[in-house]
């Protein structure tokens, strides 16, 4: 598992666009991606399958994405992710992780409270899908 932290080589930008095109089968425009990488606290775990992309400010962490590549799901992967990151996060004292997810997303949302988060809160209309509004789940996991 590899930590990615901000200024990321552009190296690592490809394989962050690479990992997201292929576990979230919608591209992450390589420009974008390193605009998020040039914002201080923002971190990437890699492993070869898998990714999981935050951001630090102050106390507090927000999740942007984890996934894993569609063909080896199930395997405990996007848990080993996510526990490096709670480790990672654990050292710098950081008390609350928050993320956004989709209402649609039941595996992430069955993995997130798998993994000892709790819904927090809703975000109505918070995504668009062809014309059509989705409603965010407001998750945390407290340290
Ligand atoms: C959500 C995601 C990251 C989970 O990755 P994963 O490596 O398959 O997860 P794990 O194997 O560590 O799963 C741990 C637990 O989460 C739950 N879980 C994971 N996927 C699930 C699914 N499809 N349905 C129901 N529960 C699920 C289960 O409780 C699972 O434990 P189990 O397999 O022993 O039952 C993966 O489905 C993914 O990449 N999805 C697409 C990207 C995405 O939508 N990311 C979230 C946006 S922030």
């Amino acid at each position: 598992m590899r930590l990615i932290s901000h200024p990321a080589a552009e190296e690592d930008l490809k394989s962050i666009a690479d990992l997201y095109l292929k576990s979230f089968g919608k591209p992450w425009e390589i420009g974008l991606i390193r605009e998020s990488f040039a914002i201080p606290g923002t971190f990437a775990f890699l492993k070869k399958n898998g990714l999981c992309i935050f951001r630090i400010a102050a106390d507090e962490a927000e999740i942007y994405y984890i996934g894993v590549t569609e063909n080896i799901r199930r395997q405990g992967i996007a848990t080993l992710i996510l526990d490096a990151a709670k480790k990672f996060l654990t050292e710098k004292n950081i008390k609350k992780i928050f993320l956004e997810v989709s209402e649609e997303n039941f595996p992430a949302i069955s993995f997130y409270k798998k993994s000892g988060f709790e819904i927090i809160g809703r975000r109505p209309d918070y995504y668009s899908e062809n014309d059509r509004k989705i409603a965010a789940a407001n998750m945390a996991f407290y340290l």
